[in-house]
């Protein structure tokens, strides 16, 4: 089992290839529906998701999409599951296993990530229905009045994330492990990678003292960049030192794969600062750099489609341009 789950985070970051991250909770995509006058229901949600997982030649540029519980038993229009379809492109199956934040009392207004009770079973029911790995999002805020991230934020999001990774591998599925730091706040990115060392290293202390297997992990760090408030000027080469420096500081040789968040930024900036972060990292580097966007891949092929059925075709071609732009930028090619 473990040679399995070190097998698909290897897969997961292999030949340029990426993940989409489609596993927006049902909340949360209908914010981004309702930018496009898009209804948020059960049909336009499984359309628009058909259409992803259908788009032409993704298994060229996708190795993995996270799904949201709800997809995992949705079928396209001729009746195939979709865990199916991906299975019959080639494209490993994820899904999102946290329940969301709640506030830790006595911080400002920091959060913990819910989702730990019954997590063992839930594992096991995804495993049998195909999913090979598994996704849970913390969320870090940067405030330097404030004092955030606290260090209690920081170590109950690290304690979270090691006992969900240790319950999903003992239940045969790969973790996903996403300590995001928002790009929220008007902090420079010399404060945005201390704060990245610091959470990083706090998250591999809490992985190795739950007796996580560091091989059979991915990482889904944040970019290292200014926050999107700042007024620092930077550029790509900036977020591509700062972002570098701190990996290789902070994630052990062991791991394979590390997989960028867009975490807000646009399409281009997301796809640019991959491309300058590849171009970057030494050549003999011991892990694969690649993306696991959501927005950065899918708000143009959103808006594309605007929920009108005869504008499907058109947003899954966006949305494969958008898939292949990221991973030509993960092979450093342009
Ligand atoms: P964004 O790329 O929208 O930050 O989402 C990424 C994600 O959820 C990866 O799992």
């Amino acid at each position: 089992m473990l040679d399995q789950m070190k097998e698909t985070a290897r897969a997961l970051g292999a030949n340029g290839k990426g993940i989409l991250a489609a596993d927006e909770s049902i909340g949360t995509i209908g914010k981004r529906f309702s930018h496009h006058g898009v209804e948020n229901n059960d049909m336009n949600r499984r359309k628009f998701r058909q259409m992803l997982l259908m788009a032409p030649d993704i298994e060229k540029y996708i190795s993995g999409v996270i799904l949201f519980e709800e997809s995992l038993y949705q079928q396209c229009d001729d009746g195939t599951p979709f865990v199916k379809l991906l299975q019959q492109r080639g494209i490993e199956v994820g899904i999102k296993v946290d329940t969301g934040v709640v506030e830790i009392p006595g911080t400002c207004g920091e959060t913990s990530t819910t989702g730990l009770d019954g997590l063992a079973q839930r594992c096991a029911s995804y495993q049998k229905l195909g999913a090979r790995f598994a996704k849970w999002r913390s969320v870090l805020r940067i405030d330097e009045r404030n004092g955030c991230p606290s260090a209690l934020a920081i170590q109950d999001n690290a304690w979270c994330l090691a006992r969900f990774a240790a319950v999903c591998q003992s239940k045969g599925l790969t973790p996903l492990i996403e300590p995001d730091i928002l790009i929220d706040g008007s902090h420079s990115i010399e404060r945005c990678s201390k704060v990245t060392e610091k959470v990083l290293a706090a998250v591999f202390k809490a992985l190795i003292d739950n007796h996580v297997c560091i091989e059979a992990i991915v990482l889904l760090p944040n970019m290292v960049r200014p926050g999107s408030e700042s007024i620092q000027p930077f550029a790509p080469l900036d977020v591509a030192e700062y972002t570098v420096r701190t990996l290789m500081r902070v994630v052990p040789p062991a791991v394979s794969t590390i997989c960028f968040l867009s975490g807000g930024q646009s399409e281009d900036e997301a796809t640019n600062h991959l491309h300058a972060i590849v171009k970057k990292a030494p050549r003999d580097r011991p892990w694969a750099l690649t993306f696991s966007f959501g927005r950065a891949l899918q708000s143009s092929a959103l808006k594309a489609w605007g929920g009108e059925d005869h504008k499907l075709k058109a947003a899954a071609e966006v949305f494969t341009e958008r898939a292949k732009l990221n991973s030509e930028a993960a092979k450093g090619v342009r």
